[in-house]
């Protein structure tokens, strides 16, 4: 029995195929998402129809999630991007108890309780200064690809301080600091520190406790993941895939 699901985020749009026989995931996959959203995500089940050699009466449910989970209701179930993180990451990492999802446009805090259930959350999506978008911006000043911010952070030869909090302004401060021959890595290392300051203070508001699961999009990057896990003072729990956990949650919770 195979279920699908989907995260139609701001910026990448994901499927999951969920064996629920095994409990296992036998297909996933991303790509960016279209101005029609509707359109990546036909586009990416058309190919792991493909690929899987699946016909439509082969998957037995479908949940869809993420800001785009309306465009996509008449193809199956509507769930919380809260839920869709909190079922995916627990699956992954049964007994965490608190999850950073940190996407191209919003972070998410939700914490659990023992039992996986969500206990509370928290959502930024009024400030891009705590998600990808602050990643995004840093990468077209430096010339580079997003994925390679972590690289370049990790030869960081000083601790800079980045003054501005708002991401319009710290584009006007890494201009200066270019201007000023400050490196590319201190400059990468620099907004890793102001986008962990930002998760940390949101993390403030909330009664979080260790295990920390940190996922979405950003987690990929291996240096802001050092660098928040230092913040914290706990390890964090990264999925094999970061992209794909609100997918993942989408589909098992699909019936
Ligand atoms: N290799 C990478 N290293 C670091 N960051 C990355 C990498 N790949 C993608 N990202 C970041 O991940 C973000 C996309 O993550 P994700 O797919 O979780 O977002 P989304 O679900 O579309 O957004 P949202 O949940 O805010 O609607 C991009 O903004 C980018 O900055
Ligand atoms: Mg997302």
């Amino acid at each position: 029995m195979i279920k699908l699901g989907l995260d139609i985020g701001s910026r990448n749009t994901k499927i999951v195929l969920f064996d629920a026989t095994n409990s296992s995931i036998s297909h996933y996959a991303w790509q960016s998402t279209d101005i029609s959203a509707r359109s990546s995500a036909l586009a990416l089940i058309d190919s792991a129809f493909r690929i899987n050699q699946l016909k439509a009466h082969d998957v037995s449910a479908i949940g869809v999630t993420g800001y785009g989970r309306k465009l996509m209701q008449d193809m199956g179930t509507a769930f919380s991007e809260i839920s869709c993180h909190a079922v995916g990451c627990h699956f992954l990492f049964p007994g965490l108890r608190t999850i950073i999802d940190v996407g191209g446009q919003d972070s998410k805090l939700i914490t659990l309780n023992e039992f996986g259930k969500v206990v509370d959350f928290a959502m930024n999506d009024k400030c891009a200064a705590g998600t990808g978008r602050f990643l995004e911006m840093t990468a077209l000043r430096l010339g580079c690809e997003v994925s390679q911010l972590s690289a370049l952070a990790a030869e960081a030869a000083q601790d800079l301080i980045l003054n501005s909090t708002c991401v319009v302004f710290a584009e006007s401060e890494i201009i200066s600091l270019m201007a000023s021959s400050t490196s590319a890595f201190d400059i990468a290392k620099a907004v890793h520190h102001s986008v962990v300051k930002r998760i940390q203070a949101q993390m403030a508001g909330l009664d979080w406790t260790a295990p920390v699961c940190f996922t979405g999009g950003v987690a990929q990057n291996s240096d802001l993941a050092y660098c928040l896990g230092n913040a914290l003072g706990h390890d964090l729990l990264i999925p094999p895939e970061p992209e794909i956990t609100g997918a993942l949650g989408a589909a098992i919770l699909a019936r």
